[in-house]
């Protein structure tokens, strides 16, 4: 009897350097995942395009993505590892999919209204990709009929619009589209910045120290932490708490995900120490955890013919199956196939 697994998609756009905060909401996951479900990772450079900053190293910036999929554990002989741009079919769902997308439901989009406000850009320069950007993130879930997509707390409005996209559809044309479920873990899904505790770490924040780069070295890390805000609580404490406490809660969840240990258990580890001594054992653990996905990261960097071919092939492979499913959705629509 032939087991279908569910069908696993997700992404990273290529804008910059990764963080910590990608990694503990996504891509630690990943690799554990890619034994229970029929993974893609796609590295979403055309999202990419929409922040106009990012075109001076663009190439640089999907190679270096890449790499670090591979460092965290995604292995091609299990998965389908792509880039967006060479699968053409997004694009063309993408265009399908605004036509079943409305414009009251994208303008509620509060990853829009961040980047809007960030960039402290009036409606009048804000360009309509940053406005469209969840319908091609719809259409990259959606063809492939996914079930599950694990993001972090920042994209799930983003999975619950593509829901609706494919719920509209599916009421017009019959049971076209599989609904995918966001997965997304209690604690860690959003790791909050390091001086601003009440704000996502984010790779565009322009102050750096409320940010671990994944190829931070281990002195600026460890300088980092010891700035983190923490609080003023006398005595001091450590417990979680995220409305008292955000700064520590923060540095416990950072904690959590690279030991692996939950924060109950750490709890009780920590019981007693001051602040300063819970960051000390935090820069240890970081420190052997980067060390480790560094070397790693630049073996495969620096073999970018190697990249290239992994690349290529996942490109054959979802292009498979994203043609079966945008196949399907022409013939419901009426268009006519060239042959
Ligand atoms: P982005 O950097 O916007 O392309 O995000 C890639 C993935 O990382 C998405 O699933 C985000 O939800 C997740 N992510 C980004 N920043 C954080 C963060 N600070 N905490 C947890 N997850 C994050
Ligand atoms: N929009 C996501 C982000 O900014 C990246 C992304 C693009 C994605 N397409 C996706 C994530 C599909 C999950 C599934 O983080």
């Amino acid at each position: 009897m032939i087991c279908y697994k569910p069908i696993l998609f997700s992404a990273v756009q290529p804008s910059g350097q990764l963080t910590l905060g990608n990694y503990i909401g996504t891509m630690r996951h990943w690799s554990a995942m890619q034994n229970n479900y029929e993974c893609l990772f796609c590295i979403a450079d055309l999202h990419a395009l929409t922040i106009q900053e990012n075109k001076n190293n663009l190439k640089e910036s999907i190679l270096d993505t890449l790499s670090f999929y591979l460092a965290c554990g995604v292995d091609p002989n299990k998965s389908i590892i792509f880039i967006q741009s060479h699968v053409y079919q997004h694009s063309q769902l993408n265009w399908i999919l605004n036509c079943f997308s409305q414009f009251s439901e994208l303008f509620r989009m509060t990853q829009f209204k961040i980047k809007r406000n960030i960039k402290k850009n009036s409606i009048k320069n804000t360009n309509a990709a940053l406005f469209n950007y969840p319908i091609l993130m719809a259409a990259d879930i959606l063809l492939y009929q996914t079930n599950v997509v694990p993001v972090g707390r920042d994209q799930k409005q983003h999975v619950e619009l593509t829901r609706n996209i494919a719920n509209r559809f599916n009421s017009l044309y019959g049971n076209v589209f599989t609904l995918p479920e966001p997965l997304i873990t209690q604690y860690g899904s959003k790791i909050m910045s390091l001086l601003e505790p009440n704000k996502k770490m984010s790779k565009s924040d322009v102050n750096k120290n409320n940010v671990i780069f994944l190829l931070d070295d281990i002195s600026t890390v460890a300088l980092k932490i010891k700035n983190a805000f923490t609080d003023s609580e006398k005595p001091s404490k450590i417990y979680y708490d995220k409305v008292k406490k955000p700064g520590i809660s923060n540095l416990l969840e950072i904690l959590s995900a690279i030991t692996d240990k939950n924060i109950d258990v750490l709890l009780k580890e920590l019981e007693g120490i001051m602040y300063s001594e819970f960051k000390k054992i935090i820069v240890d653990c970081l420190s052997k955890f980067l060390s480790k996905l560094q070397k790693s990261y630049q073996n495969y960097r620096h073999d970018e013919s190697y990249l290239k071919k992994i690349a290529y092939e996942g490109a054959l492979q979802s292009q498979i199956k994203s043609k079966k499913t945008l196949q399907n959705i022409h013939d419901k629509l009426g268009l006519i196939s060239l042959v």
